[in-house]
């Protein structure tokens, strides 16, 4: 795991940019393709912004796949929709291909949208064990990541999967990626900034093992290499 820290969130985004600019162009010079799982919320939109801007010539975008790592259950275009976020940020003014993006499909129920989900990651990857190249990932305040919330039955999954998830306080359904699922890609890079998290990012880094209460401490690469992009205020309650 590697811990990278800097000043502002400017700093952070363009970090995180560069390094999905490395991997993306490793990726398609290897295997002529790049797999990325998006992350949702609010703090990934300035990162993609950046990627379709000041990086728009950096990748060859024809050879990218979009997948999220997990979705609100709710309408394409619904202000809520991580689709909608990532549309507007990043897939128009990059003009990507429908056929390079792949949307949880919501129009559905929650159990079949995420078995669906499920079925086509296991066909773009043909049937082999499922492992994106790069999964982007946040840390909520209550240290979840995805939609892996603390005292979900997800939590306990063991073989790699995408479920649905009820959210008992926001009596919402949301559609992720499991832990198992995750912990495949070749790279994983958590994205947190802003002092609200820094007690989240001391829980998931610093505190015992309580995957129940830490859900994100559920993240860890079984080959792939891990690295967390901060802020000097969300790291600023880390003791190392
Ligand atoms: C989502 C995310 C979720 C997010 C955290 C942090 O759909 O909401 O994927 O896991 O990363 O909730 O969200 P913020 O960036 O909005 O703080």
């Amino acid at each position: 795991m590697k811990l990278n820290i800097f000043n502002d969130e400017n700093e952070v985004l363009s970090a995180l940019a560069a390094h999905f600019v490395q991997i993306a162009n490793e990726s398609i010079a290897q295997n002529g393709k790049f797999s990325v799982a998006l992350s949702g919320g609010s703090s990934p939109k300035k990162l993609y912004e950046l990627l379709a801007s000041s990086f728009k010539t950096s990748i060859d975008w024809s050879k990218v796949y979009f997948f999220f790592g997990d979705e609100r259950n709710v309408p394409q275009t619904s202000p809520d929709s991580n689709y909608l976020m990532a549309k507007t940020a990043l897939f128009t003014p990059l003009n990507i291909n429908a056929e390079n993006i792949y949307p949880v499909d919501t129009s559905l129920g929650p159990k079949d949208a995420a078995q669906l989900y499920e079925a086509e990651i296991e066909q773009f990857f043909d049937n082999e064990e499922p492992s994106f190249d790069l999964v982007l990932l946040g840390l909520g305040d209550n240290s979840h990541t995805a939609s892996l919330f603390p005292h979900t039955p997800v939590l306990h999954d063991r073989t790699p999967g995408v479920k649905e998830v009820f959210l008992q306080d926001q009596q919402v359904y949301r559609i992720t990626l499991n832990a198992p699922l995750i912990n495949e890609a070749q790279h994983i890079a958590f994205l947190v900034y802003g002092e609200t998290k820094a007690i989240a990012v001391h829980h998931v880094l610093e505190d015992d093992e309580d995957i129940e209460e830490y859900p994100a401490q559920l993240i860890e690469p079984i080959v792939g290499e891990i690295q967390w992009f901060l802020d000097h205020d969300a790291a600023s309650m880390l003791s190392k």
